[in-house]
């Protein structure tokens, strides 16, 4: 079980304090897929960066299967199983996609393995598997290709921030199939996302508003208080 317990963060900025995350405490089980969602800017990416632990809480802890791993770093927190895939994916020039692959499985894993996983996000293999995962490479490939790299890592939690985006619409149900696919293993998911099919893959949806859970419980009761109405965002961002 994943615990975050009276997370605050805060930074300081030319017009004083700027509180971003108020004090939020949530527990993500083993085997459950949960959505996080809220306005732009209501701390959802901060929120799963704490997680990651590539920014620190300013108050409140991060706790693992009950070790509190508040001060480790991304580098540890990823050999104790945690994994993050960025909402604007990281590239690295001389390294081949092939590679990557293998570094994620690490080693244990065949040509076929890289080739179904990467099937799996609609990449051929043959075409992909040597390239360098560099520039070249398209937004929606980019994020495609950290979407296999996480069925590839098999770690037992993982974290998504909006893995939609860039991925065209006649692409997306592959996307909520990949979902489904690491719903059905015993890990803890964790998918920052505005879309609503994707929210309705989790298990819990989190609503995020002004840095403070909003709400949160399961899709059917929470999609129906999101309506795309001006009035649902408004309330999305704190205001009544
Ligand atoms: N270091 C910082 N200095 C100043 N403001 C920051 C800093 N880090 C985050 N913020 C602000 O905190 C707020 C929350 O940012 P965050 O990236 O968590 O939002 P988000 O919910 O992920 O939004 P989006 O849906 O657009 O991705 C934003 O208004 C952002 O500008
Ligand atoms: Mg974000």
């Amino acid at each position: 079980m994943l615990k975050l317990k009276n997370i605050s963060y805060s930074v300081k900025t030319e017009n004083g304090k700027l509180q971003i995350l108020d004090n939020i405490c949530l527990s993500f089980e083993k085997g459950k897929t949960y959505a996080i969602t809220g306005h732009n800017g209501s701390g959802k990416s901060t929120l799963a960066k704490i997680i990651m632990g590539i920014i620190k809480p300013t108050s409140g802890s991060v706790e693992l299967d009950g070790q509190d791993i508040t001060s480790l770093s991304p580098t540890k927190r990823a050999k104790l199983g945690i994994a993050f895939a960025f909402q604007q994916p990281v590239r690295f020039k001389g390294v081949t996609i092939g590679d990557m692959l293998s570094v994620a499985s690490k080693d244990s894993a065949t040509f076929d393995d890289h080739c179904n996983n990467l099937s799996a996000v609609g990449l051929c293999a043959r075409e992909y598997i040597n390239r360098e995962l560099d520039a070249s490479l398209s937004g929606g490939e980019l994020k495609r290709i950290e979407l296999a790299l996480a069925l590839a890592r098999k770690t037992p939690v993982n974290i998504f921030d909006e893995p939609e985006a860039g991925i065209d619409l006649w692409s997306f149900d592959a996307l909520i199939g990949i979902f489904k696919k690491l719903k059905d293993k015993n890990y803890t998911n964790i998918i920052v996302s505005h879309q609503e099919k994707l929210l309705k893959t989790a298990d819990e949806i989190v609503v995020i508003s002004g840095g403070k859970v909003e709400k949160q419980g399961n899709p059917s009761d929470i999609l129906k208080t999101l309506s795309t109405s001006a009035i649902s965002c408004n309330r999305l961002r704190g205001e009544q």
